[in-house]
């Protein structure tokens, strides 16, 4: 593939109003104002090329009935977690899912029952903590620790007596929103501690192919464990839904797969499996050139808050595309709030990530350089007022 390509082009606008989108059509109503969207975690890039194409070239066939392909979609999953991170798991092991928060849900019904206790490590993606309290089970907090540079740490003390009290851990690796990709190292003291407790680690790995530093499935360090991912943050298929589940220990694979049945989350839909197996085969080249993008962005944002807004904190994320904004210097979230939306900038609020979040805002910037200048620009006439 050469630049031209579109796919491949980071750099152009492409308007998305008008498109359905949650982002950009969901905004106002949302904020309660037209805003410059830049929350919810998908990305303003054209897909790759080749997606498109496999996905038009199903559309050209008019019937669209129950898919069968669940296997070649696995197949090419399992292929590329081997190029991309380095581990095979036995084509046994996986599964496919609806989508990672069906799963995560269906994790928490699989493995603990109502009422018990189940570990979070807020700030977090806020499904990670709905999928405990919907499912009438206990949150039980183990807060990350953040050093003066905004580089967040698990906290051993908290996670060492949380074990003793839950069966289940959920994590999140990469962790979303504070931009940790975690190490061999970490991830080998969480395992051990948990499966010393007889814990169970259930791994959401959707941000991992955008890992600026090398990523470990958690199961590759311990079988008895789940990982759930999918094609859809990486590759901007957010909106197809779908992914797999990956689980190498046979007794805990049941256990899952049966939960799933019971939900009837167990499939993934026509067109996710199309994209994704299409993303999974040839998106090397597009991925390698989105994680550049992405870098030189979160670098960008660290010159500019340098240099226009020294007072915001900023650890430039380990993964992917959303910077984590220490602005508590800048007054109390609803006056923040206020002051971003009167400046025409739509931010995820810290808060709604859990305790911990407080004094945040998380800016997504999987975007074209022009349209992350003009939100930071907002971002500076907000807090500058
Ligand atoms: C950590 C994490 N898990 C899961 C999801 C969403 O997964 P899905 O759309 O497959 O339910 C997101 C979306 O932002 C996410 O950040």
């Amino acid at each position: 593939m050469s630049a031209a390509q579109d796919g491949l082009d980071f750099d152009r606008v492409i308007p998305r109003r008008g498109t359905g989108s949650l982002k950009w059509d969901a905004a106002a109503e949302r904020f309660g104002a037209e805003v410059l969207p830049m929350w919810v975690a998908d990305m303003d890039f054209a897909v790759p090329d080749a997606v498109i194409a496999d996905l038009q070239e199903r559309l050209q066939h008019p019937v669209f009935g129950y898919p069968g392909n669940e296997g070649t979609m696995l197949q090419a999953a399992a292929d590329w977690l081997a190029k991309r991170h380095s581990w095979r798991p036995e084509s046994d092991a996986l599964a496919c899912i609806s989508g990672v928060v069906p799963a995560l849900y269906a994790a928490v019904r699989a493995f603990t029952r109502p009422g018990e206790a189940i570990i979070v490590m807020p700030p977090i993606y806020p499904p990670f903590m709905t999928a405990v309290e919907d499912n009438g089970r206990k949150l039980l907090l183990a807060p990350l620790i953040a050093d003066d540079t905004g580089h967040y740490r698990m906290n051993w003390d908290a996670l060492e007596t949380a074990v003793r009290q839950a069966k289940l851990l959920l994590l999140c690796s990469p962790h979303n929103p504070v931009g940790r990709v975690w190490t061999a190292e970490e991830l080998q003291r969480l395992g051990t501690l948990c499966a010393d407790a007889g814990c169970v680690v259930v791994s959401d790995e959707i941000h991992a192919d955008l890992s600026q530093h090398p990523h470990y499935p958690f199961p590759s360090l311990f079988p008895r464990s789940i990982l759930l991912s999918s094609a859809g943050k990486s590759f901007n298929l957010a909106g197809l839904g779908g992914g797999i589940s990956v689980i190498p220990d046979a007794q805990l694979r049941r256990g899952f797969l049966d939960e799933l049945r019971r939900s009837q989350i167990q499939h993934t839909n026509l067109f996710a499996l199309t994209a994704m197996t299409s993303a999974w085969r040839y998106g090397t080249e597009w991925q390698a050139a989105l994680r550049q993008h992405l870098s030189n962005n979160a670098r960008f944002i660290a010159d500019f808050l340098a240099e226009k807004l020294p007072e915001v904190g900023y650890h430039p994320p380990e993964f992917g595309y959303l910077a984590w904004l220490d602005v508590h210097p800048y007054g109390a979230d609803a006056v923040l709030a206020r002051r971003l939306l009167q400046a025409g900038l739509g931010l995820n609020p810290g808060p709604s990530f859990g305790p911990g979040g407080e004094g945040f805002v998380r800016l997504n910037f999987a975007a074209p350089r022009s349209v992350l200048e003009e939100g930071l620009n907002r971002l500076r006439q907000a807090l500058h007022r």
